[in-house]
């Protein structure tokens, strides 16, 4: 069992390593404890500042985190590849409602004319220009500055080089709390201190902004629409808050994770602009399918430049088959009616789910996804998969909120909306305190 996992050495580095070795084994999983520094001291006979020292690497590299009364743990995604999968998979014939992804049978299909027979060679790479302008048409319909827009592998991809762009190992970031898995993972594993801000239906609030200001973030890291785990829209008035919060800091890096857009039936208000230094982010994972590495990322001259130029060194571009196969999505009728569909389904079945909760306190104004504070989330998530029905614990997405589960109701049938309520309001049957 990975809870028995004793790591061993005698300095710092060995150490470390040893529990670096077993997160890449899977012997130490997601979320599980490491011995408290003074009893793993004393069980190695070593000091405790020898023991706290490879812990403060560990946490500085994004493997491990330490949240209080909870003490030290695996986080949920460590940078480093692992031998093999370590995803809790649903119980054969489960529900799965766990995923946070959308729904296959609601994706486009890829229409492959789009690359046949196309050669490139090195010299006809980088953004394409049709898929750039289309970009920049779309973005401009919701009010998104798009002088400058450059493509990345996707938006994780963007923020992360927005933030690299601007930022240093050890500057603080502000991030909604709760907030997606994957990016407290990355800020994580960048080295950075992640400052929550509180999230309630119309995204960050004004307080929490401000309050993370005060601590000197350097960048502040906003979802418009879809946010993950709440389902929050940033609201015209809440845009305007936020945006009179920010004035009062010109040079702040804003970075706008606008992943969902064309699924959305909630108009964007972006805050693009308000400072100097910014970053808009799309992705055509949810609407168009997540194997499709591409995100368009729009934002001050400066940002673009530097993230366009860093690219170049490394990866060098996305590739433009990829960036074909996109283009001929964009530019299908069919296919434009088939994502306002999908957007439609996906809001019937969360707003099915979210309506057979009744009184149930749940968030879920906008995505995929519904989340509901629960006393415990643990006896929560195994209660619910004892009864076939797999969702993801809160742990993954808060820092400070307290516990709640999410469940993606991508995939929920309209018609299970109420037995999955059911099994839900059972095990929720404590009332917990409000998150925000
Ligand atoms: C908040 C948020 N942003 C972005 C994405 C998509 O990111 P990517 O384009 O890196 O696949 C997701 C997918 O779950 C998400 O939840």
């Amino acid at each position: 069992m990975a809870v028995q996992y004793q790591p061993s050495g005698e300095t710092a580095a060995a150490i470390s390593a040893s529990v670096e070795t077993g997160v890449r084994t899977g012997r130490l999983g997601p979320g599980d404890p490491l011995p408290p520094v003074r009893a793993l001291a004393v069980d190695l006979g070593v000091s405790p500042a020898t023991v706290a020292s490879a812990y403060r690497s560990l946490r500085e590299r994004g493997l491990i985190e330490t949240a209080g009364r909870s003490g030290t743990r695996v986080r949920s995604r460590p940078p480093v590849a692992l031998r093999s999968s370590w995803q809790l998979l649903p119980p054969p014939g489960a529900l799965d409602l766990a995923s946070g992804a959308p729904d296959r049978q609601l994706l486009p299909r890829i229409d492959v004319q789009a690359i046949e027979g196309v050669t490139v060679n090195y010299q006809h790479t980088g953004p394409l220009d049709d898929l750039i302008e289309l970009a920049r048409q779309r973005l401009e319909k919701d009010s998104v500055p798009a002088a400058n827009v450059t493509l990345t592998s996707g938006a994780l991809d963007a923020i992360e080089r927005m933030l690299t762009a601007h930022l240093r190992p050890g500057d603080k970031v502000a991030v909604e709390d709760p907030g997606w898995a994957n990016l407290l993972d990355l800020v994580a594993a960048l080295g950075m201190t992640p400052v929550p801000m509180p999230v309630d239906a119309a995204g960050p609030t004004p307080a929490g902004l401000r309050e993370a200001l005060a601590k000197g973030v350097a960048a502040v890291i906003v979802t418009s629409r879809a946010q993950n785990p709440t389902g929050a829209v940033v609201t015209e008035q809440r845009a305007e808050e936020l945006k009179a919060v920010l004035r009062d800091y010109p040079t702040m890096l804003v970075i706008e994770d606008d992943h969902a857009a064309e699924l959305s039936d909630h108009r964007a208000h972006p805050l693009g602009g308000v400072t100097g230094s910014w970053g808009y982010v799309r992705s055509v994972s949810k609407p168009y399918g997540p194997d499709l590495r591409l995100g368009v990322l729009a934002g001050d001259e400066t940002s673009i430049a530097r993230v366009a130029g860093r690219m170049r060194l490394g990866a060098g571009w996305v590739s433009t088959i990829l960036q074909r196969l996109v283009l001929a999505l964009w530019r299908d009728p069919q296919v434009a009616a088939g994502i306002r569909r999908a957007g439609q389904v996906y809001a019937e079945r969360r707003t099915a789910f979210r309506a057979a909760l009744g009184d149930l306190e749940s968030y879920g104004e906008s995505g995929i996804n519904v989340w509901i504070p629960v006393a415990d989330e643990t006896r929560a998530v195994a209660a619910l998969r004892e009864e076939g029905i797999a969702v993801a614990p809160g742990a993954l997405y808060r820092i400070a909120t307290p516990p709640a589960i999410r469940v993606t109701t991508a995939t929920l049938p309209v018609t299970e909306a109420r037995r999955v309520a059911e099994a839900v309001k059972r095990v929720t049957a404590i009332s917990p305190a409000r998150w925000y």
